[in-house]
């Protein structure tokens, strides 16, 4: 039996992957992170089943390496927090690409309404009693111009929500969508003209900090930032700034970039040592959720069917294993993958 040690596991991760049946594979339930101090868990697996916040650096490879285990198998799409080049020729890595794109769109929509809003405000107030309206005008969304940056599957999906309130969309990709009636400007372009910019890009050494202290001085006054990518793509501390000068209409962060200790545990009767944090959820204008926007039973349960069909097929040694991920190793005449194989 393939056994295969599963970290970062919440109850409803247990809850969707117990479902699964299969004779090739078993799950260890961990609901430790994966890090150099946990990784001692994973003796005795040939597998291991990881999420966003697990860290797989080279100190971790090294010792999945000692303890025989032969791949990685991510419950999510992105993968910026496993070092895939490490990985080649030690360690196959496989992703989910897509569970639902939906989700994670509806969720940037629903951040932006209740920020812009005021939901969570007359929420808590009316539980009060407190019906006054002060300070709780919005804007219309009707006519806004928003700003998409990565326009793969849910930048899509959050471009025709948005069109469906009829606001102006304009996107950034440098991989455009051929024949496609999106608006692609260039980067600056959209910095200077969007009332709202959503980030639907993934984390690489491209689009780090993309939201910096430059970029948000290109920016429109009264701004809304919305982010359900991944935290490394603002700078924390210059979108503080900006909401400080008031340069920054809104923030609506779904990721941070030090969220892996934080995110998915009760830290209420702690004190968050993360000043920047701490000071950016006690602004009004900042909703932050706690990685949350692929949390529907319908993304659960895609999660799981393929995580098993990466697991089956590894075990089975089975051509073209679709989702494995793109090592970049270089050797495009000879790549496996154009071959149908494994990568390595
Ligand atoms: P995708 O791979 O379908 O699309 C990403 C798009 O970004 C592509 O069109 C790509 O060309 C574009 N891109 C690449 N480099 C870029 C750059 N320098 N500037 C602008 N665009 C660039 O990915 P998908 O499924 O749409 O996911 C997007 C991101 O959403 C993921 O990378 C992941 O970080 C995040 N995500 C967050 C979740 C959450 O729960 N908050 C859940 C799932 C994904």
């Amino acid at each position: 039996m393939f056994k295969i040690a599963v970290f970062d596991c919440k109850k409803y991760d247990i809850e969707s992957l117990s479902k699964l049946q299969s004779d090739l594979f078993e799950f260890k339930y961990y609901e430790v992170r994966l890090t150099k101090d946990s990784v001692g868990l994973a003796f005795g697996c040939d597998g291991i089943c990881v999420f966003v916040n697990d860290n797989v650096d080279k100190e971790v490879i090294d010792k999945l390496v000692k303890y025989g285990v032969k791949a990685i198998f991510l419950r999510c799409a992105g993968f910026n927090n496993v070092d895939v080049k490490y990985c080649f020729g030690k360690l196959h890595v496989f992703r989910v690409p897509a569970y639902s794109p939906y989700a994670v769109a509806e969720h940037a929509m629903a951040l932006l309404l209740t920020s812009n809003r005021r939901i969570h405000k007359a929420y808590n107030r009316t539980r009060e009693f407190n019906f006054s309206l002060e300070e709780l005008t919005g804007m219309d969304l009707y006519g806004k111009t928003v700003g998409v940056i990565g326009t793969g599957k849910i930048g899509r999906i959050f471009i025709d929500i948005c069109r469906g309130f009829r606001m102006k969309v304009i996107a950034y990709d440098p991989y455009p969508i051929k024949d496609s009636d999106i608006e692609y400007v260039s980067l600056d372009t959209l910095f200077e003209n969007s009332d709202i910019i959503s980030l639907h890009c993934p984390l690489t050494e491209e689009t780090k900090q993309i939201v910096s202290k430059q970029s948000i001085a290109k920016m429109k006054k009264g701004v809304f930032i919305i982010n359900t990518s991944r935290g490394g793509l603002i700078d924390s501390k210059a979108l503080l700034e900006g909401i400080k000068e008031r340069k920054v209409g809104a923030a609506c962060l779904d990721v941070y970039d030090e969220e892996a200790d934080i995110f998915y545990n009760d830290k209420s009767s702690h004190i968050l040592d993360d000043d920047i944090l701490r000071n950016l959820i006690s602004m009004p204008n900042v909703i932050v959720t706690s990685h949350q926007a692929f949390l529907t039973h319908e993304a659960l349960s895609n999660i799981a069917d393929t995580t098993k069909e990466n697991i089956e097929k590894f075990i089975n040694d089975e051509l073209n294993p679709t989702n494995e991920v793109c090592y970049h190793c270089g050797k495009q005449d000879q790549c496996s993958k154009n071959r149908n194989k494994k990568c390595f």
